[in-house]
């Protein structure tokens, strides 16, 4: 393997991340109180314009207000996109005044790594000038044909950068998908459309040593289609899914965390190579299928996975 290191980005437990208007404070209350991981308030595109600066005023109050920290919920304030003449105020107001409650800053649309390093360089400003203890993570929105396109730069571009996250409807609206449905297969595709895009974008976070992030799934009635688009985003890499409407988190929660059955497997792996190893042998055989030092990999993933989550404690957002 390449001896060219990467850090890992900051380990947080991101299964489920409930998206909530910041438009909607009576809605914060019930998200804290919640089975989410991670919840994100919104200024972006679920707050209509006449309402972005009041939304604002919400989302200070709601963080500085509501006990997020001591429920084990990261919390992650997202702003308007760089393009908007919204973005700069979004940052400096909730920020100065509430930034030491928030754990991240969602920065959507990100099209190339200067996005990133706006952002970056005003939350070192910000930091320093109201003094905030704790490093603010940055987290990426990928949902453009030309973020996509930028994708492994814009991984490698900030320090402060802890994950992307896969914006299905912006990159359908970009790339001019023939659809108009959040997310979800389409049945003029002989497969998963989303494959792609979803699957760049988690390679270059694990080159780049990010958390990856699947993003919405509007059709919040359609619990089985939501759980298919998980464990589509499970499989190829993906360690959580944006919940849109509580209904989700649950499924979310529970697809994001490997199974009893997964995790004995996985432990029967690691035993049979530590025995296939002592004998002198690198490669054996359980339950009939070959197994050698990446299914140990495959399988310490996994086991690594599940006693982080066996260990949630107080701080359970992080993890690690
Ligand atoms: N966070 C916290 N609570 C939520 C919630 C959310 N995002 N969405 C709904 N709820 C609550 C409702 O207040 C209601 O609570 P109650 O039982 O105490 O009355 C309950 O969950 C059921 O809600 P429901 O009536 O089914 O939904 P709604 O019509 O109020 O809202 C949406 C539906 C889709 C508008 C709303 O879920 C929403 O705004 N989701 C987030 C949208 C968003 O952020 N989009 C941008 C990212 S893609
Ligand atoms: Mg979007």
């Amino acid at each position: 393997m390449s001896h060219t290191r990467t850090d890992t980005a900051r380990v947080r437990l991101q299964r489920s991340e409930l998206a909530v208007p910041g438009s909607r404070p009576e809605l914060f209350e019930k998200a804290a109180a919640g089975p989410a991981d991670y919840v994100f308030l919104d200024l972006e595109d679920a707050v209509a314009p006449p309402d972005k600066e009041r939304a604002r005023d919400n989302v200070v109050a709601g963080l500085l207000g509501i006990e997020w920290h001591g429920r084990g919920k990261t919390v992650s304030v997202r702003i308007n996109g760089i393009d908007t003449h919204y973005m700069y105020r979004d940052l400096i107001d909730v920020v100065e005044r509430a930034g030491h409650r928030i754990d991240t800053i969602l920065v959507p649309k990100v099209g190339v790594p200067a996005d990133v390093y706006l952002v970056d360089a005003l939350l070192t400003q910000i930091e320093h000038a109201v003094r905030i203890p704790r490093r603010i993570g940055i987290e990426a929105l990928i949902e453009t044909a030309l973020g996509m396109s930028n994708v492994e730069a814009i991984a490698a571009s900030s320090r402060r950068l802890e994950a992307m996250h896969f914006g299905v409807a912006d990159y359908a609206a970009s790339v001019r998908a023939r659809t108009t449905s959040i997310g979800g297969l389409t049945p003029d595709y002989p497969g998963d459309q989303w494959h792609y895009g979803i699957s760049r974008m988690v390679v270059a976070c694990r080159a780049a040593g990010l958390r990856a992030i699947d993003g919405p799934f509007g059709d919040f009635t359609d619990a089985d289609g939501y759980a298919a688009s998980a464990r589509r985003a499970a499989a190829l890499g993906c360690e959580g899914k944006w919940a849109i409407h509580p209904s989700q988190i649950d499924a979310a929660n529970a697809i994001f965390t490997p199974s009893d059955a997964e995790v004995g497997r996985a432990r029967r792996i690691l035993d049979a190579i530590v025995e296939a190893e002592a004998h002198g042998r690198g490669a054996a055989q359980l339950d009939g299928k070959m197994i050698d030092a990446a299914s140990a990999r495959m399988a310490q993933n996994i086991v690594t996975l599940a006693e982080s989550l066996g260990n949630r404690g107080a701080s359970a957002a992080v993890l690690g």
